[in-house]
């Protein structure tokens, strides 16, 4: 079911991207981030079915808005695996659909698994629910708090800009959305910007517009719009002269998984902004969750799946028409031209500055995650 509401703009500040619609019902609401900016639009999921329609079709996006939304898959699975003639088999099938609804962002995967670890202690369907209710609404608190300490870590970045600049705003490039629609409050990489603008620090944003699906001119923007923040929409093909003018002090990015040697897979161009950094001698950080570390791998480019999506995301355009007042979708190439559509790619840890973590600051390599993640050592 959908629901039109207008937003508020005084209660931005107590806006999240996922909520319980009232504390006896089962459902939850998410805001449909396809709509953004042009209609703010919220949906109400109650199913396996919808929460996986929700993330394949990208109502919800963004790795660890993904993982909270899976985690209360995994609850919705456990109620109806209670009316199933089968529960064991029907909740089985729950857990490898949601599993399958996107391949790249680690925290699909890792809130599932938490959700089986924490159901575990449950002896029927109806309790293993409560719990899986109970540890989902963990799951979305932590990651307030997680990105609100990526904020407190990379404040001290942006603060130092300001000073060596002796007053002059500080520049910020990023990419894709890995705000608080990606998440659930703060976001990752715009934390500390966030931050710093609450200090009072003077910052402006270069805003990549993130073809094909445009997740910085539709969403990064329409945040920094809502709580002040100075930025400017770029075409992705702008950064590299941006930077080689002087016209950026720092870019910071979010990522979908990390790999314990620093590799990290960010939206699709994360990798040629990563370039144009280092040629421009501009500091290029990334910030994550913890959540968002794929401890089990290494090598980025050959152990990080990378979505494909459908060539209609690169052949067409939805957006606002003004005549209609209403959305429409355009198409930009000929009918018959052929598209790929790679979501996602890799940036070599070699072109990260440094990883942002709500531990604190390291290298991005293997030594300087496991210097805040000792317990990871194998
Ligand atoms: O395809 P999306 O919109 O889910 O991709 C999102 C990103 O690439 C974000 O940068 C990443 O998930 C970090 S979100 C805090």
């Amino acid at each position: 079911m959908q629901t039109r509401i207008l937003v508020n703009l005084l209660n931005m500040k107590k806006l999240r991207t996922l909520w319980h619609k009232t504390d006896s019902e089962t459902g939850i609401q998410v805001i449909d981030q396809r709509q953004l900016p042009h209609q703010f639009i919220t949906e109400d999921l109650h199913t396996v079915a919808e929460v996986f329609y929700a993330i394949r079709e990208m109502v919800v996006r963004g790795a660890p808005l993904i993982g909270a939304t899976a985690a209360y898959g995994v609850y919705f699975a456990c109620l109806e695996a209670e009316k199933a003639s089968n529960p064991d088999v029907y909740f089985a099938e729950c857990i490898q659909k949601l599993r399958d609804s996107r391949p790249t962002a680690v925290n699909l995967f890792w809130a599932i698994d938490r959700q089986l670890r924490a159901i575990e202690a449950g002896g029927t369907w109806a309790e293993k629910a409560q719990l899986a209710r109970q540890s989902a609404d963990l799951i979305v608190e932590e990651d307030v708090e997680i990105c609100r300490k990526i904020g407190e870590q990379g404040l001290p970045i942006i603060e130092k800009i300001y000073q060596d600049k002796k007053g002059e705003r500080v520049n910020i490039l990023t990419h894709c959305n890995a705000g608080m629609l990606g998440c659930i409050e703060w976001g990752t990489a715009t934390s500390p910007i966030y931050q710093a603008h609450q200090k009072g620090i003077p910052v402006h944003v270069w805003v990549d517009e993130t073809r094909p699906r445009n997740q910085g001119a539709s969403l990064t923007a329409w945040e920094l719009s809502q709580a002040g923040i100075p930025h400017t929409v770029i075409v992705d093909n702008a950064g590299g002269h941006l930077m080689q003018h002087g016209f950026v002090d720092m870019a910071i990015v979010g990522t979908d998984r990390t790999t314990r040697q620093g590799d990290v897979a960010n939206k699709i161009g994360t990798y040629l902004k990563a370039l144009a950094a280092k040629d421009n001698d501009v500091p290029f950080y990334v910030a994550l969750p913890s959540t968002t570390i794929d401890w089990t791998i290494r090598d980025g480019l050959k152990e990080i799946p990378i979505e494909e999506r459908t060539e209609a995301e690169v052949k067409f355009i939805p957006g606002w028409s003004v005549e209609h007042e209403k959305m429409l979708n355009v198409r930009l190439t000929p009918p018959d031209s052929p598209a790929a559509n790679y979501g996602f790619d890799v940036t070599p840890a070699r072109l990260v500055t440094a990883l942002i973590t709500e531990r604190g600051i390291c290298e991005a390599n293997e030594e300087g995650m496991l210097s805040l993640f000792p317990e990871e050592k194998k």
